[in-house]
């Protein structure tokens, strides 16, 4: 099983980071894909917690590392990060960027924090990173490239004709300080001397690879809902985080993927505003993110907490052509004796769906339909397989596989690295000596 993928099945945030870094012990390249610093993977190990949100999450188990065409760089925050994981013993030596991949602006960043005050009552609710901005000039044919780095004078020229048109977007527009010229070209300029031992063609590195037959992980940042094309337009970001989107955020052909491994909570948040059918209503939503720690990693935003939506996971597993799926936090609901599960929607229309909207204005007033399930009211702290689950854990499990029609192949019981009950199909695949 050469190419997998991981890719979030709800919001964000469904412990994709933890799977990622697991599944790491046994790969030789973990890529990342879309995105930039809005995503942040928060990894145990021991004693030490890792927050990463530009470098793909495989540097902490000293894996080469890739961050594909599909993402947006923020050079500040790359290079932070590698200082940090340098600091801590942790080599970036075989951290690779593609040339393509964009670089964010500060006026990227200014633009996206101004956007979203002009929005106001409208807003998204981004995570304020210029991932928009940055995103959109891409498609706008003027972005800058991390390859522009390579040359002074590009850089310099580049960064002017983008200036001259942003400041005017700021100033008139957004009402905001414009940025000096020669103070951008003076950090950036310092910035590419250090980014340029990092850029690699990193779409030959990931085919040969491939084709030497090494293990490649492609880590997705945010989730499936929250894709460009398929998600909650427009309360989604501005990639695409789905499974297919790591052939082209990558550069190499849809067929060289063998397993899409979907991550989902056993129950949902989402952080930023839009519609959320399963959200908690009550005391229990407080409970879940207390248990669940449900803040931001990038933001420390409360994250909104729902049950388990089966419809947005039928809908996961569609889009993204799921293998398998890793069910994780598992143990956070575990106090409860009673589980409600979202399964069906009803429409505005009076109809009940199993599938997911695909028009906006049923998806906004989507009324879910609850199963109640019976919760396990124990710890799961000392359970060693899935099998070992409590009977009602277990069922939890097999009634979400049987919704999905996909294979829950690993379950989450805890934060510490070690907190995960494999099943059979990841047990083949994935465990040797070396996983622990
Ligand atoms: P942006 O990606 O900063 O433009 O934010 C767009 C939407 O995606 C907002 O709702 C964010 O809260 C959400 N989002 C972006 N990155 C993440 C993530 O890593 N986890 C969860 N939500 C995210
Ligand atoms: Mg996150």
């Amino acid at each position: 099983m050469p190419g997998t993928v991981v890719v979030g099945a709800q919001w964000g945030d469904e412990g994709k980071g933890k799977i990622v870094d697991l599944l790491a012990q046994n790969s030789d390249l973990v890529c990342r894909y879309q995105g930039g610093p809005n995503a942040g993977h928060t990894i145990i190990v021991g004693d030490e917690t890792f927050k990463i949100r530009q470098i793909p999450t495989g540097v902490i188990s000293a894996k080469a590392s890739v961050i594909g065409n599909g993402c947006v760089v923020d050079p500040e925050i790359f290079l932070a990060e590698v200082d940090e994981l340098e600091s801590r013993g942790i080599s970036t030596a075989e951290v690779y960027l593609s040339g393509s991949a964009h670089l964010i602006m500060p006026w990227h960043v200014a633009i996206d924090q101004a956007s979203e005050r002009r929005l106001g009552k409208l807003q998204i609710g981004t995570t304020k990173r210029g991932i928009g901005p940055a995103y959109a000039d891409k498609a706008l044919r003027i972005g800058i490239r991390a390859q522009d780095v390579l040359d002074p004078k590009i850089l310099r020229q580049k960064i002017e004709v983008a200036l001259a048109e942003k400041n005017v977007w700021l100033e008139r527009v957004y009402e905001v300080e414009p940025f000096a010229l020669e103070e951008v070209v003076e950090r950036y300029e310092g910035y590419a001397k250090r980014l340029r031992p990092y850029l690699k063609d990193t779409s030959l590195i990931v085919d040969r690879a491939i084709k030497e037959g090494k293990r490649v992980l492609f880590e997705g940042a945010q989730g499936t809902l929250l894709d460009l094309d398929h998600g909650t337009y427009p309360f989604v970001t501005s990639s695409n985080p789905v499974a297919s989107g790591a052939a082209t955020g990558v550069g190499i052909g849809p067929n060289r993927i063998d397993a899409i491994i979907g991550v989902a909570k056993a129950y949902v948040t989402r952080v930023g505003e839009g519609p959320f059918p399963s959200e908690i209503q009550g005391s229990d939503q407080a409970r879940v993110r207390e248990i669940g720690a449900e803040f931001g990693t990038v933001t420390g935003r409360e994250r909104r907490c729902g049950w388990l939506d089966l419809v947005a996971l039928r809908y996961a597993a569609r889009l993204n052509g799921l293998t398998s799926l890793a069910l994780t936090k598992l143990d956070v609901l575990s106090v409860f004796e009673q589980i409600p599960v979202c399964v069906a929607y009803r429409l505005p229309s009076g109809e009940t769906t199993r599938e997911f909207p695909c028009h906006q204005s049923d998806f906004h007033h989507a009324e879910p339909v609850f199963e109640t399930v019976a919760g396990w009211a124990e710890p799961l702290d000392d359970v060693e397989s899935i099998a070992g689950l409590p009977e009602a854990a277990r069922d939890y499990v097999s009634f979400v596989e049987r919704e999905l029609e996909v294979e829950v192949s690993l379950v989450g019981t805890g934060q510490d690295r070690e907190r995960v009950l494999f099943g059979n199909g990841f047990e083949k695949l994935y465990r040797d000596k070396s996983v622990t």
